[in-house]
């Protein structure tokens, strides 16, 4: 047993939903790599009975997991919104939702968060970035506004597979993007800021 399993073991479990997504999308899809997971995903929804979230955002739908596992975390009147621009997913997505006990709280955006970002109404107190790594300086100057005071900016793969300590090459767009958000979040004085270590980098940003 390795200590990844130890501590799987040892953990909440994902429930049967999330398992069985899981494996759907491992059986189906071609970057089942890109799902939270077992581990990501307790962690998610610790994060929202924490800091107690009315209202997440969330961008990179992917397969929902994600999304199901904040959702699970939110209380009563809670809500979250998560954008996806690749429609071939929706089918998937919407089956997976549809078969929540928590479907009602979530809000599906097909579009890219580009544009569906600032059509979006309302304030939020957490957000998870968590789409294309080229775009995440723009995805938080874009939600920077739209996160009250005290509120959570939470971005995923932040170390970028130890990307982040190699000088990349020109054509390596992802990691430039990481790097470039990196530096950016480093230096803004309105946040505070930590990094997890935790599978590929969880940066977890807090709105003073
Ligand atoms: C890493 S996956 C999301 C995984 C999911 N959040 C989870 O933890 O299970 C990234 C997703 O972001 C989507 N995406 C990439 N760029 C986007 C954009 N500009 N707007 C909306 N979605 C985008 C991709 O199509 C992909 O499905």
């Amino acid at each position: 047993m390795t200590l990844d399993d130890y501590i799987l073991d040892h953990i909440d479990s994902e429930g049967e939903l999330l398992a069985r997504l899981n494996r759907e999308a491992h059986v189906n899809l071609l970057r089942p790599r890109m799902i939270s997971g077992h581990l990501q995903g307790r962690i998610l929804k610790m994060l929202v009975r924490i800091a107690r979230p009315r209202r997440i955002l969330e961008i990179g739908t992917y397969t929902g997991y994600a999304t199901l596992c904040l959702a699970e975390g939110l209380s009563e009147n809670g809500e979250i919104h998560t954008i996806e621009k690749d429609d071939e997913m929706e089918d998937f997505i919407r089956r997976n939702f549809e078969k929540s006990e928590l479907k009602s709280k979530i809000h599906l955006h097909l579009g890219d968060a580009l544009d569906v970002i600032p059509t979006l109404e309302g304030a939020f107190d957490m957000v998870f970035i968590d789409a294309d790594k080229r775009l995440y300086s723009d995805y938080y100057d874009l939600i920077f506004d739209k996160v009250n005071a005290g509120g959570l900016i939470l971005a995923d793969n932040t170390l970028w597979d130890g990307k982040v300590l190699e000088s990349p090459h020109s054509g390596d767009k992802q990691t430039q993007g990481i790097l470039r958000f990196n530096e950016k979040i480093k230096n803004d004085p309105r946040i505070e800021k930590i990094i997890l270590p935790l599978r590929d980098g969880l940066t977890v940003i807090y709105k003073k």
